[in-house]
C-alpha cells in the first residue's frame, strides 16, 4: 500500500467457490467501521468494461481475443474507477482482477503466459507521486475449492455462461493457475479454505483483513 492512499483488495477463485457474498459482507463490515468502500468487479466496473464483460461471457471467441478484451476492460476500470477511488483513500474491493486472467486465459485456455505478463505490465502502469508503477492488489483473497465440489455447487445454479459451462478439467487448470500465482507472490495472497461452512469461511476472510490492520 502506498502511504496516504487507499487499500486495494481483490477476490479470486474458480466459479462456484462462493466468494461474492463474502465480498458484500466485508464491504459492510468496513463501512460499519467508517471506511468508504468501492465495491466493484472484473470484467466490468465501468460502463465500457461492463459492455466488454457481456461480450466475454457470452460471445464465442478465441483465447487471445478473450485476453485482450479482459485487459481492455481492466485498463478502463483502473483509469475510471479504481485509481480515483484509491486516490480518495477508499478501500476498493474487486471481485476478480488480473490473477483471474492468468488462471482462466493462461491456465484454463492455455494462453501464452509471457504475453499476459507483458499486458499486465502495460495495462496496469499508472502514475504515482514518485513516477509510474504497476498497480496490483495490496491483498488477494483466494477462495480455494476443489473443482469437483465447485462443479457440484454450480450444477444447481442458473444458466451457465461461457466459463461456467466448462468441464471440471478446465477448472483444474484454472485452480492450478491460481496456485502458480500464489507461489510467485505469496505475501500478496490469503488462501481461504472454501470447503467449510459459510461462517467459518467468513471468519477466515475477516481474519485475513484484520491481520493487515485494515479491520478492527
Ligand atoms: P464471475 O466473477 O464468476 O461473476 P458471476 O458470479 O456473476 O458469474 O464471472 C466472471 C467470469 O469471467 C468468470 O467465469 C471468470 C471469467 N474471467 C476471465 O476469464 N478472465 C478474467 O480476467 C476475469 C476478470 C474473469
Amino acid at each position: 500500500m502506498t502511504a496516504g492512499q487507499g487499500i486495494f483488495i481483490s477476490f479470486e477463485g474458480i466459479d462456484g467457490a462462493g466468494k461474492s457474498s463474502h465480498v458484500d459482507t466485508l464491504a459492510q463490515a468496513l463501512r460499519d467501521q467508517g471506511r468508504s468502500v468501492t465495491l466493484t468487479r472484473e470484467p466490468g466496473g465501468t460502463a465500457l468494461a461492463e459492455k466488454l464483460r457481456a461480450l466475454v461471457l457470452n460471445d464465442p471467441m478465441d483465447a487471445m481475443t478473450e485476453a485482450l478484451l479482459v485487459f481492455a476492460a481492466r485498463r478502463d476500470h483502473l483509469r475510471v474507477c479504481i485509481e480515483p477511488a484509491l486516490a480518495r483513500g477508499e478501500v476498493v474491493l474487486c471481485d476478480r482482477f488480473t490473477d483471474a486472467t492468468f488462471a482462466y486465459q493462461g491456465g484454463g485456455r492455455g494462453f501464452d503466459l509471457a504475453m499476459l505478463s507483458f499486458l499486465e505490465q502495460k495495462v496496469q502502469a499508472v502514475q504515482g507521486p514518485e513516477g509510474d508503477f504497476v498497480r496490483n492488489p495490496d491483498l488477494t483473497v483466494w477462495f480455494d475449492l476443489a473443482p469437483e465440489v465447485a462443479a457440484e455447487r454450480l450444477s444447481q445454479a442458473r444458466t451457465p455462461d461461457r466459463f461456467e459451462a466448462q468441464p471440471v478439467t478446465f477448472f483444474r487448470r484454472v485452480a492450478a493457475g491460481y496456485a502458480q500465482r500464489l507461489a510467485a507472490d505469496p505475501g500478496r495472497f490469503a488462501r481461504i479454505e472454501a470447503n467449510l461452512p459459510r461462517d467459518a469461511v467468513w471468519r477466515a476472510v475477516r481474519q485475513a483483513v484484520q491481520a493487515r490492520g485494515w479491520l478492527a
